[in-house]
Order: structure tokens, then C-alpha cells, then sequence
């Protein structure tokens, strides 16, 4: 795992967006996979302005949208398809048939779900995934105790997130069930980016990245992954025992990575 500390969350947010304007000037046509929520937001703004810059070309891009409610129409302000194209697609270049969201309605769910692995696995995997972290640890919709062997499913969400969420759809028959990608999917990625602003994020930091890999904390098992960077702010930060460690770890990258190309 590489952690890397900034001192605000602006800093995050060019970071992050740097390292996704990279992957697709090196892989035009890269696999995305997406998160929603409040983290990501200035990530959409920033990459919006990169591409109105002429600095990073969607038109080639995939994506694949890690979460979805259950039964909630596209067009629903509360959907997550709905925040994409407001928040990030309208205003990119991306072509409609490159976005992928998992499916939203419960009928046939398990052969849609599994079609989505599937579609992932056939454009030849994630390249890279970006992960938001719930204040409990669940990455997606993977709530505490998901299967670490996950693959995309219907997940029902706690009393926590439904609350942090704001989630009281009107009309919405189960606004408490989800549609997530599992850990499983989002362990094949190839890369791994997760994102985290504040102080209410700490404690979860903590056990993603000190504490022992474990179902109550679903993001811990990214330490199970060989390319993963954690990039937050000093307040999601504060809780890391190792913090100085992993800020001169960051802080020598340049030097020790020019010392290993030399010598090998
Ligand atoms: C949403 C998702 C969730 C969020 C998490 C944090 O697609 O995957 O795991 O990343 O709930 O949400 P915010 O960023 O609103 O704190």
C-alpha cells in the first residue's frame, strides 16, 4: 500500500486527477471503475476542466459505476446514474455505449449482476478503480461483513449508511437495498486509487490500512492488493500511527525510484 498524505483535500484532488490523466494518455481507452458520494465531486469537477482543456480525451474511456439503489429509475435525482451525468458525463466527452452502471432492477438481478462481472472481465479488467470509503469501512455498498469473495450482488445497507446517506426515497419500494459490485470485483482491478477527505474518515483509514484485514472492516482487504494508493488529507489522516513513515516514504519516492532504475 502506498500512502499518501496532502495537506488539504485540494492537493488530493490533483493528485488523483493527475493520475487518471496519465492512465488515459498512456491508455486512451482505460477501464474506470467510478464511485459516487460527496468525496469524488471536486475529482468530477477537476477532471471536467481537464477535459475542456483539450488535457484528457474521454472518448475512448470505459467506465463502470460501483454502486447503485435498487429500483430507482435512472431519472431519480436520488439514483447514482442520475448524479453521474449531472456531476461528470454531460459535460465530458465519454460516448453513451462506454458507461456501464450495475443494474438497478430486482428482476432477473442474479444473471444481470453476474452479466456485469462479466462485461468487465471481458474488456479485460479495471484498470483503474476509484474508491470513496464509508465512515464504517464499506467500500461500494459492501457493508460490514460482506463476503471478502464478493462478486457483484444486492446488498442490504445499515442503519449507518442509510442515515449518513440521507436516503428516504420517496416512492422507492426498498430504499434500504443496493446493488454494489463485490470486493472480489473490485480486488481484480488492477490498480486501486481510494480517496478520503476529514476527519470522519479516520478512524476508517486507521483499519483500512494498521489493522488486520476483516470482514466488519470490508475496506481493510485492500491490503490484500499488490497496486493500491490511499490518497487523503492530513484530517483522515490523524488517527495513522505510522503517518511520519509513510510521509518520508513519499517524500524520498523520487529518489529511491531514480536509485532502483540505476542500479537495476
Ligand atoms: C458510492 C460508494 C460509497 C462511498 C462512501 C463514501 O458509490 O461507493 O462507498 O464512496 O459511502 O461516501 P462520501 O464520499 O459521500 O463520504
Amino acid at each position: 500500500m502506498e500512502i499518501i498524505i496532502k495537506d488539504n483535500f485540494d492537493f488530493v484532488v490533483e493528485e488523483i486527477a493527475k493520475e487518471i490523466e496519465n492512465l488515459i494518455k498512456e491508455k486512451p481507452n482505460a477501464v474506470l471503475g467510478l464511485p459516487t458520494g460527496n468525496t469524488p465531486l471536486k475529482m468530477y469537477s477537476k477532471l471536467i476542466e481537464k477535459g475542456k482543456k483539450g488535457e484528457i480525451d474521454f472518448s475512448n474511456v470505459r467506465t463502470f459505476n460501483l454502486d447503485e439503489y435498487a429500483e430507482i429509475k435512472a431519472d431519480d435525482p436520488s439514483s447514482f446514474r442520475y448524479y453521474m451525468f449531472q456531476n461528470f458525463f454531460n459535460h465530458i466527452n465519454i460516448k453513451k455505449e462506454n458507461i456501464h452502471f450495475p443494474p438497478s432492477e430486482l428482476k432477473n438481478i442474479y444473471e444481470n449482476c453476474k452479466k456485469y462481472d462479466k462485461t468487465i472481465e471481458n474488456l479485460g479488467g479495471i484498470d483503474l478503480m476509484i474508491l470513496g470509503i464509508g465512515r464504517n469501512g464499506h467500500i461500494g455498498f459492501n457493508e460490514p461483513t460482506s463476503s471478502l469473495d464478493s462478486r457483484t450482488r444486492v446488498k442490504t445497507l445499515t442503519e449507518e449508511t442509510l442515515k449518513i446517506n440521507n436516503i428516504k426515497f420517496e416512492g422507492v419500494k426498498y430504499p434500504d437495498l443496493a446493488v454494489t459490485m463485490g470486493i472480489k470485483t473490485i480486488l481484480s482491478s488492477k490498480r486501486i486509487i481510494l480517496i478520503a477527505e476529514g476527519e470522519g474518515k479516520a478512524e476508517a483509514i486507521k483499519k483500512t490500512v494498521e489493522e488486520p484485514v476483516g470482514a466488519m472492516w470490508p475496506s481493510s482487504v485492500l491490503q490484500m492488493h499488490e497496486k493500491v494508493k490511499i490518497i487523503i488529507d492530513e484530517k483522515a489522516a490523524s488517527k495513522l500511527k505510522l503517518k511520519d513513515y509513510y510521509k518520508r516514504i513519499y517524500s524520498r519516492k523520487v529518489y529511491v525510484d531514480a536509485l532502483l532504475k540505476e542500479k537495476n
